[in-house]
C-alpha cells in the first residue's frame, strides 16, 4: 500500500530544521560522552608502544639484513637464527603463560579458558619454528646448546612476570608478541618468497602473518573489557608490555644477525639491494 500525504500533514525541509529557540539551555545538556573508554585509551597507548618497537626494529641493521642483503644466504641465516631464539625461549612462554592464565581464573573464568585455548594453539608453533630452523640449515644439536643471552632474557621476563608480578601483566606482554608479529611477518613473507626460501623454511613466518591478527584481537578485546571493568588493571598490563619490550623484539633479532653474520651486529654493514627511502633522502 502506497502511503499518502495531504497538504495538512505534509512537512517540508524548512519545517524539520531545528529552531534555536527550541534548544534546551546549555546547562541542561547531559555531559558529552567520552570518546574513548579507559580500556580503549590503554589500548591506544599499548598500540603506540608496539608500533614504536616495530619501527625501531625495522630501522635496525638486523632487520635490514633480512630484508635487503644482496646475500640471500645472510637473510635466510638471520631468519634461521631468529627461529633458534624462538625455540630457546618457547617453553617459558607456554609454561609461565599457563600459570598466569590459571591465576586469571579469579578475574574471569571465561578469560582463563580463552587464554588456555590460545596457548594450546601456540604450542603447535614450536614445531613449525623447529622445521623452519632445520630447513634453513640448523641442526638439532644447535637448539640443545645453552640458550643465547637474548633468548635467556626473554625467557626470564616470562618467568619473572609469572613469579614477581600481577598475572594481568600477561595480557600486555603477550599483546606485544601478538600485535608485532603480523607487522613483521607480512613484509618478511614477501621477502622470503623473492629470495626463494623453501616452503618449509618460510611456513612459520607465513603462518604468523595472518594467525596472530586473530590472536591479537583476543588480547585487545580482553584488555579493553577488563580495564573498563576495573581501571586499576591498566597499570599492570602496561607494565607487562614495558618489561617485554625491554628484551623483545630487537635484541632477539640483533643476536640472530650477529650469529648469522658471525660478527657483532653493530660493526660492518652489509651490501644492500636498494637503498631505503630514508637513506636516499639523506644523500
Ligand atoms: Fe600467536
Amino acid at each position: 500500500m502506497t502511503p499518502t500525504t495531504t497538504s495538512a500533514t505534509a512537512t517540508t525541509a524548512a519545517d524539520e530544521s531545528p529552531h534555536v529557540g527550541d534548544s534546551p539551555l546549555p546547562g541542561r545538556f547531559p555531559p558529552p560522552p567520552e570518546l574513548t573508554s579507559g580500556g580503549e585509551q590503554l589500548l591506544q597507548r599499548l598500540d603506540a608502544r608496539v608500533n614504536r618497537a616495530v619501527a625501531q626494529l625495522m630501522d635496525s641493521l638486523s632487520w635490514r639484513a633480512m630484508m635487503e642483503a644482496e646475500d640471500a644466504g645472510l637473510s635466510s641465516g638471520v631468519l634461521r637464527e631468529v627461529y633458534r631464539e624462538v625455540i630457546w625461549f618457547f617453553s617459558a612462554v607456554i609454561e609461565s603463560g599457563l600459570v598466569m592464565s590459571g591465576k586469571l581464573a579469579w578475574v574471569d573464568t571465561r578469560l582463563m579458558r580463552e587464554l588456555v585455548e590460545h596457548l594450546a594453539e601456540e604450542t603447535l608453533h614450536r614445531k613449525t619454528a623447529m622445521d623452519g630452523y632445520l630447513a634453513l640449515g640448523g641442526t638439532s644439536k644447535g637448539v640443545e646448546d645453552p640458550m643465547s643471552p637474548s633468548a635467556f632474557a626473554v625467557a626470564s621476563v616470562w618467568r619473572g612476570l609469572e613469579r614477581m608480578a600481577s598475572p594481568l601483566t600477561y595480557l600486555g606482554a603477550m599483546l606485544l608478541f601478538e600485535a608485532s608479529t603480523p607487522q613483521l611477518c607480512q613484509p618478511l613473507s614477501t621477502r622470503l618468497k623473492s629470495i626463494g626460501v623453501s616452503a618449509v623454511g618460510a611456513h612459520h613466518v607465513n603462518l604468523h602473518a595472518t594467525a596472530d591478527v586473530e590472536h591479537s584481537a583476543l588480547f585487545r578485546r580482553w584488555i579493553v573489557r577488563l580495564v573498563n571493568r576495573d581501571p586499576a588493571a591498566a597499570a599492570a598490563m602496561e607494565y607487562g608490555m614495558d618489561c617485554m619490550a625491554a628484551v623483545y623484539p630487537q635484541p632477539v633479532f640483533d643476536a640472530a644477525y650477529a650469529r648469522a653474520a658471525a660478527q657483532p651486529a653493530d660493526v660492518e654493514p652489509f651490501p644492500v639491494r636498494s637503498r631505503m627511502p630514508a637513506d636516499a633522502a639523506a644523500v
